[in-house]
This record gives structure tokens, sequence and C-alpha cells, in this order.
């Protein structure tokens, strides 16, 4: 399979590399463009990947092109990539409906929408995507194989992109949110910055793995921890008697809204 990558900053070499590192696709068979030269320039020497001269060049140079500019400007880049048929598009642009991208490509390729987030960039992803209309089972496949190589990734509806957004696309930001108000909590109860930064980043990180790797539930999870009358009860009745559930579903919502509102832009 030879792969194309239109715009090289941090999302698409976060995504090249990890598919590289995985050997789904072998460097000579990776051609790369970006209108920014010296990005493209870095990651043609730091992954020893081909560079094209144009978007045209990529997409008629490769099997499956990824699409990682910015959704600003993202439509008018597709009036760069010629009149090549038949190729795999997979869109990582934030609220960039597949019809409009059809639309733009006047039904020449097959369309795949993806929703990733940042821990792509140490292969820690949770990405949701979309089929295009007329992307089929072996899209399917392919693209699970392509995201896979930097994280967790699953099928969704695309209306269902906005909710996928809400919980993993802005999901990052909430938890490094909650990680700021627990080192803020350490350092009140007498913890050095550093000491209370480290502890709650490998927390965060260490109760996320212990999920992912055991066969209970988060609710299991935190019951398992909570001794009656103890110290982690005494925490958990302080968030439940400040609504916690509500204030992250709410959080939640209004991303999922915002998502919508700008896909409908
Ligand atoms: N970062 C995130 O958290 C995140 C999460 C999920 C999805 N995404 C999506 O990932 C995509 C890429 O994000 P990013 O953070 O990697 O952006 P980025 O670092 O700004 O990289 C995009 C690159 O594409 C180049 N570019 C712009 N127009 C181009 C064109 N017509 N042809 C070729 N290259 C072009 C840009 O060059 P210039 O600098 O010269 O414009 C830039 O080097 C976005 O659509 C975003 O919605 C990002």
């Amino acid at each position: 399979m030879k792969l194309g990558v239109i715009g090289c900053g941090k999302m698409g070499r976060a995504l090249v590399g990890g598919i590289l590192r995985a050997g789904i696709v072998s460097p000579e068979h990776t051609l790369i463009f970006d209108t920014y030269s010296p990005a493209a320039d870095d990651m043609a020497r730091d992954l020893s990947v081909k560079q094209a001269r144009s978007n045209e060049e990529v997409i008629s140079g490769s099997d499956v092109v990824l699409l990682c500019v910015k959704p600003q400007g993202f439509i008018e880049m597709l009036g760069e990539i010629g009149d090549s048929e038949g190729k795999l598009l997979i869109s990582i642009a934030a609220g960039v409906q597949i019809a409009s991208i059809e639309a733009a490509i006047g039904n020449r390729h097959r369309v795949v929408r993806v929703m990733p987030n940042t821990p792509a960039l140490v292969g820690k992803a949770a990405s949701g995507y979309a089929l295009g209309t007329h992307a089929g089972a072996e899209d399917s496949d392919l693209t699970e194989s392509l995201l896979g190589a930097v994280g967790y990734v699953c099928a969704v509806t695309e209306s269902d992109l906005d909710a996928v957004t809400a919980i993993s696309g802005s999901g990052p930001a909430y938890i490094f949110m909650m990680i700021e108000a627990l080192v803020a909590g350490g350092i009140e109860q007498g913890l050095e910055p550093e000491i209370s930064g480290a502890l709650a980043a490998h927390t965060v990180a260490g109760a996320a793995e212990l999920l992912l790797q055991s066969n209970e539930s988060p609710t299991q999870l935190r019951e398992n921890v909570t001794s009656p009358n103890g110290t982690t009860f005494a925490a958990l009745e302080s968030f439940r008697s400040d609504n916690f559930e509500d204030i992250v579903k709410r959080a939640v919502a209004a991303a999922a809204a915002r998502s919508k509102e700008l896909g409908e832009a």
C-alpha cells in the first residue's frame, strides 16, 4: 500500500510515526506534502519518507491519503488535489462533514472521517471514525489498522462524531483540568508542586490502565477502594454533594452542542 499525507503538523506527524513504527507501510511508500515546507522537510528527514511537490502529486501517487490540515482552509485544500480517482481519503479535520468533502471532490474518491485526539502524539489516541457514502468494509479495516497504530479506534455513525468529539476529542483537556485541580489540592495540603504533579499524573495514568486491564467496571473499581467512612469515602461524598456527575455531563453536552454547531456552520 502507498500512503499519502497532506499536512505534516502535529497530528500528521504523529499518525505517520505510529503507522511506520507498526510496519503497516514502509517509509519509501509514504509520500508527504505540506505548504509550510520546513514541516515536510523535517518529517521527510526524521522519518525517511518521500516528499512530493504538491498535494496533487500526493493524491496521484498514493492509494490512501491522510488529510491532516486544519479545518480552516480544508475545503480549499481539496481544490488542489487534481483529477485522479478511486483513492481512500481519511480526513481528521474536526467538524468538516463527509457530505462537504464528497461534494468538494465530486465523489471521485472514498472518504472516511476520523476524530482522533492528541494522545496520538504518544501512541495512546482514542479515535472514532465514520465511513463516507462510497467507503466499504475494506476501507473500514484499513482505517482501523492505520488509526490502531496510534491507539484505540472504533466505528460510529457520523452523527455520533459530535459525542466522540465531546468525550475523547476534547476529553484530554478535561483530564488536564482535573489534574490541575488535584495538583493544587496537593499543594494546599503541603506537598511540593513537582511531587503533587507527579503523583496526580501517575494516579490518572494508573487508574486508566487498571480499568483497561481489568474486567471490572469503573463503578466496581471505585467501590473496591472506598472503605465505609474512610478517606476515599470522604472525598467522594464531597464530590457527590457538589454534583460532580452533573458538572461533567453538562460539560460533555456543551462540547457536543458546540461540535454540532461548528459542523453546521
Ligand atoms: N490537535 C488536536 O488536538 C486535534 C485533535 C483531533 C483532530 N485534529 C485535527 O487534526 C488536523 C491537523 O491538526 P494539527 O494540530 O496537526 O495542525 P497543524 O499542526 O497546524 O498542522 C497542519 C499542517 O498543514 C499545513 N497545511 C495547511 N494548509 C495546507 C494545504 N492546503 N496543503 C498542505 N498542507 C497544508 C499547515 O501549514 P501552515 O502552518 O503553513 O498552515 C501545517 O503545517 C486538524 O484538522 C484538526 O482539526 C486535531
